[in-house]
């Protein structure tokens, strides 16, 4: 089965200057937790333990927040602190992270192409940790591991946007299966309202059978001269399948301030049981 994730963290965050001048924007704490690390707990959720992270310049807190930090934890040894570092310690100890730069920006598909390395001939995940999701019952991502099992094809997750929005998303277009499924027939990256085939945009969670990197590898730039998965995953559904999932639960735009600011009220409540 799927064991393996991948993290494409190498983008520079620039909508969150001056904060992540220094800083990567995927350690920016939803409350007291980076949000790589939500992630990260979504994808051993799901049973996904090889974490591999599609990393950059000037990410190296990155590997630093998964791994131990022996000075700090000698410091608060015994104390009631100690406790406050016990979920990223289960995560340590569940999973193996492996690292590789993308040298150059040059979109998703290119990030998640150089990520080849690290995942070799095996289904996959991909997680985009500027989108927090939370799922109803199961996380989003073990939610597209189970329709994996039954599909073995490659998932999309989507989510209806207002049509103005589609700009910000791949939009795709798909015969419906069920309520919450849809086979794809057409995939658009970032297409203006009017040139959207839906309003039904692509959301920060891909389950990708491996056979996408030699796609990727023959597909030509795409929309702003960037190597575009969107494209990539187009071919696959016309020459075979691609399943794209209504999710089950919410998920927040951590990308943007207010999707961020949102995110925090909705962990504060969830976890304090009210409002900040
Ligand atoms: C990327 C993908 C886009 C997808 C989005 C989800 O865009 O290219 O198709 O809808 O992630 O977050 P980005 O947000 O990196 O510009």
């Amino acid at each position: 089965m799927i064991k393996k994730c991948l993290f494409p963290v190498a983008g520079y965050g620039t909508r969150f200057l001056p904060a992540t001048k220094a800083m990567p924007k995927e350690i920016l704490p939803i409350l007291d937790k980076p949000l790589v690390q939500y992630g990260v707990e979504e994808a051993v959720e799901a049973g996904l333990t090889d974490i591999g992270f599609v990393t950059g310049r000037g990410k190296r807190a990155i590997e630093d927040h998964f791994d131990v930090s022996f000075e700090l934890e000698h410091q608060i040894a015994g104390t009631g602190k100690e406790r406050m570092l016990d979920g990223i310690r289960d995560l340590i100890e569940q999973c193996t992270f492996s690292y590789t730069r993308q040298i150059e920006m040059h979109g998703l598909g290119d990030a998640i192409l150089k990520g080849r390395t690290l995942i070799g001939d095996n289904p996959f995940g991909v997680v985009l940790a500027d989108d927090l999701c939370f799922g109803h019952t199961t996380g989003v991502l073990a939610q597209m591991v189970n329709l994996f099992r039954q599909f073995r094809c490659s998932i999309v997750a989507i989510e209806e946007v207002p049509a103005e929005d589609t700009s910000a998303y791949g939009v795709i277009a798909g015969d419906a299966i069920s309520d919450r499924l849809f086979r794809v027939t057409d995939m658009v990256e970032k297409p203006a309202p009017e040139d959207a085939p839906s309003n039904l945009a692509i959301i920060g969670r891909y389950i990708l059978t491996p056979d996408i990197f030699d796609i990727l590898d023959a597909t030509p730039v795409g929309k702003n001269g960037e190597l575009q998965i969107t494209d990539a995953l187009l071919r696959q559904a016309r020459e075979g399948c691609v399943i794209a999932y209504k999710f089950d639960g919410r998920r927040f735009d951590c990308g943007s301030i207010a999707g961020f600011v949102e995110a925090t009220n909705y962990c504060y409540k969830m976890k304090y049981g009210e409002s900040p």
